[in-house]
């Protein structure tokens, strides 16, 4: 059974205080209302990394992870923050390649699969992102786009070290826009990037990926993004900063 995983990027939101009383307000809900398997990843801004995963203690079905890492391990970058600064707060987690990254900052594949390397040789779980752009999907090369994404970026990763890793499909036309890939759409996009990872690794491994759907993710539309054959929960923005939303968001995994 693969894990049914919902993470928050909380992006360039909240500052210290609203992000420890959000967190709290999750734990408490999390804690009150959870019944099943469920992991929540929660992503703030990586001043707070330190001070949630000590808030959370030892318990163990909420998780932080940063929302970056720079693509070297140490050095002269004033204002960066590396992989081993990451995993040393106790976060498990890193988001690489968003859109956001992508597009604001070019990332591009050479970058992403530095980053990649880097969250792995600490320890960490990379949730890696891919999704095409409007003028990708109306060109009908969308999945052409994402399969490229995925071998420029994971294929020096072994095996072994692709069990650490998430994938989360995020159409850049769905982040933040109030659009959402439709149940179909969404569907057809995860059943390629699980075939497209059976063939860069192997197929049992790509079974066992979780993959998670972001883009206007909310409590309304994802009982029927959920109900997919390949989502494997979601990667969630504008509605994590909310705890009702996002623990209602996470319901949808209860056992019955
Ligand atoms: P959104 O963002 O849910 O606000 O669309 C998702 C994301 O960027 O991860």
């Amino acid at each position: 059974m693969r894990k049914k995983i919902v993470a928050g990027n909380w992006k360039m939101n909240l500052d210290h205080q609203a992000g420890l009383s959000l967190y709290s307000e999750i734990i408490h809900m999390a804690k009150d209302e959870l019944r099943g398997q469920q992991q929540l990843i929660i992503c703030p801004p990586a001043t707070l990394l330190y001070s949630l995963v000590q808030l959370g203690g030892t318990y163990s079905q909420v998780s932080i992870g940063a929302q970056n890492i720079y693509h070297e391990s140490h050095g002269a970058y004033t204002g960066e923050i590396s992989a081993e600064h990451v995993a040393s707060t106790g976060a498990k987690y890193v988001i690489i390649g968003h859109s956001e990254r992508r597009g604001y900052f070019n990332e591009d594949s050479f970058v992403l699969s530095k980053k990649i390397d880097l969250a792995l040789r600490q320890q960490l779980y990379p949730i890696y992102c891919v999704g095409e752009t409007k003028e990708e999907r109306e060109s009908g090369d969308y999945l052409k786009v994402i399969t490229q994404q995925l071998e420029e970026v994971l294929g020096q990763v072994t095996p072994q070290d692709f069990k650490r890793v998430l994938i989360a499909y995020e159409p850049v036309w769905a982040i933040g826009t109030g659009l959402t890939a439709s149940p179909e759409q969404a569907q057809e996009v995860h059943q390629h990037i699980r075939l497209k990872l059976g063939s860069l690794f192997d197929h049992a491994l790509a079974d066992e990926t979780s993959i998670l759907y972001g883009g206007s993710c909310h409590a309304g539309n994802a009982p029927e993004l959920f109900a997919q054959a390949d989502i494997d929960g979601g990667l969630i923005g504008g509605a994590s900063l909310k705890s009702r939303d996002f623990i209602e968001i996470a319901k949808n995994f209860n056992a019955n």
